[in-house]
């Protein structure tokens, strides 16, 4: 294969949530990629622990999603997403209707993971108002909860570095505390046995706010770019039910969870715990073309079908929702899951990866391990004063030496394609344990 050069100047592009001084002094550059691994652009091949950024379940390079994308870039390229059509749309939302759960039978498109997340919250606040209900504006999210960077999802999200440079947010927001308790919980197999009584917050923002004002509240229903907090037994069927009590929407933030990464197709099939909406993006088209998605019930949906019929019913949407490139890439996608059984093969790794994982216990830093499906977290001791430094250094040292991993403040987060062989597995906690031993 031939190798593209590297550009000689890196400057004009200011690249996101990216170290850029750092990274413009010493580049790190992918130019092709294939199944399990990645290629750098000095020859070398980097096995990839995180799928891209949690998007590529299907591994690189798959051909049919390679296919699909070729052939219908020669078919028809684009056509008007408002009040005009196209066959593959509708092929798509279908095909994914049938994968979802039961009675989510309908999918709004977006083309990211932050526009899902804002489309479901504008839905929400929609659906309260056609029914009558237009005092319900109040959004709740949780603290350390991640939801994109537009202002909707930015504002009932709750990383800190990721909102306090942008002022406000949006009035009328509030937030129940994360489930992260490390004293309680650190080192837990899968799911944590403590801390249910974490979702008894919302109860006591009702009580604050008044419950007939909340519209929705809005959570991953795993915790990944905060560094993977795993949800407490119990703790979403309590949401669930103080949502139901009091009129709530409540929707699952899936653009991690969807697409097999718990071992189940949705994190809704694997914690039993049903939504009204949940968000979808990333392995949607294994990361290849951008969409993304929102998956709403018939109560939803069908509160908005009222009024004359020529008016438009939900006046939301983007020029690319159902672009056709992204929707013949979708259903390469969910062609290969299909094939492949992609959407459960992180159930029968599970129990391998975390052995594997939870044998990191005891290296230096460690400080607490957590997994589930095919998703693994270690957290390390910061170095005094200098957050984050730790785990940025172990990022450096791990692609030096093969391994593509991911880090959020002090904590490496781990999440491979879903194709990955037992020996792969291997390889890569014997890399990082190594990364580990290495670190200051
Ligand atoms: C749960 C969740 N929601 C939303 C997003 C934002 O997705 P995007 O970067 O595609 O806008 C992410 C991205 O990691 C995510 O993990």
């Amino acid at each position: 294969m031939q190798i593209p050069a590297r550009p000689n100047d890196l400057a004009s592009f200011w690249m996101p949530f990216t170290a850029n001084r750092q990274f413009k002094k010493a580049p790190r550059l992918f130019v092709a990629a294939d199944r399990m691994h990645y290629r750098t652009d000095d020859g070398r091949s980097v096995l990839d622990g995180t799928a891209g950024l949690w998007c590529c379940n299907a591994g690189h390079n798959r051909p049919k999603i390679v296919e699909a994308i070729r052939r219908q870039a020669g078919e028809l390229d684009y056509a008007p997403a408002f009040q005009m059509g196209h066959p593959k749309a509708f092929e798509f939302a279908n095909r994914l209707v049938a994968i979802a759960p039961d009675g989510f039978d309908h999918v709004f498109f977006t083309n990211s993971g932050s526009e899902s997340a804002d489309t479901a919250l504008k839905m929400a606040l929609a659906y309260h108002r056609i029914r009558g209900e237009a005092q319900r504006t109040r959004l709740i999210g949780r603290e350390r909860g991640y939801h994109g960077v537009n202002f909707g999802g930015m504002s009932v999200g709750g990383i800190g570095g990721n909102r306090k440079m942008f002022g406000q947010l949006l009035p009328g927001v509030d937030h129940i505390r994360h489930t992260h308790d490390p004293a309680r919980n650190a080192f837990s197999r899968g799911q944590p046995e403590h801390g249910a009584e974490f979702a008894d917050e919302l109860e006591r923002l009702c009580a604050l706010h008044d419950p007939s004002t909340i519209a929705a509240v809005i959570v991953e229903p795993m915790a990944g770019s905060t560094g993977v907090l795993i949800p407490p037994k119990g703790y979403l069927e309590r949401l669930r039910a103080i949502c139901d009590k009091h009129g709530i929407l409540l929707i699952f933030d899936e653009v991690i969870t969807g697409f097999g990464r718990l071992g189940t197709p949705f994190a809704v099939d694997h914690f039993g715990v049903r939504p009204d909406l949940f968000t979808i993006a990333k392995g949607m088209t294994n990361g290849v073309v951008p969409m993304g998605g929102v998956f709403v019930t018939g109560k939803v949906h069908d509160a908005f079908m009222s009024g004359p019929e020529y008016m438009i019913e939900f006046g939301h949407g983007y020029t690319y929702s159902g672009n056709p490139i992204a929707c013949a890439a979708g259903i390469g996608t969910l062609d290969t899951y299909a094939e492949e059984g992609l959407l459960t093969r992180g159930a029968e790794l599970a129990e391998y990866w975390a052995d594997a994982l939870h044998s990191l216990r005891g290296l230096p830093h460690v400080i607490d391990i957590r997994n589930l499906g095919l998703i693994g977290a270690i957290e390390l001791e910061p170095i005094p004063g200098d957050p984050t430094k730790r785990a940025f250094s172990c990022f450096l040292d791990a692609f030096e030496h093969g391994l593509l991993i991911r880090t959020t403040g002090d904590i490496i987060a781990l999440s491979p394609p879903l194709i990955i062989e037992k020996p792969q597995i291997d390889e890569l906690f014997g890399k990082l344990a190594d990364v580990l031993k290495r670190a200051a």
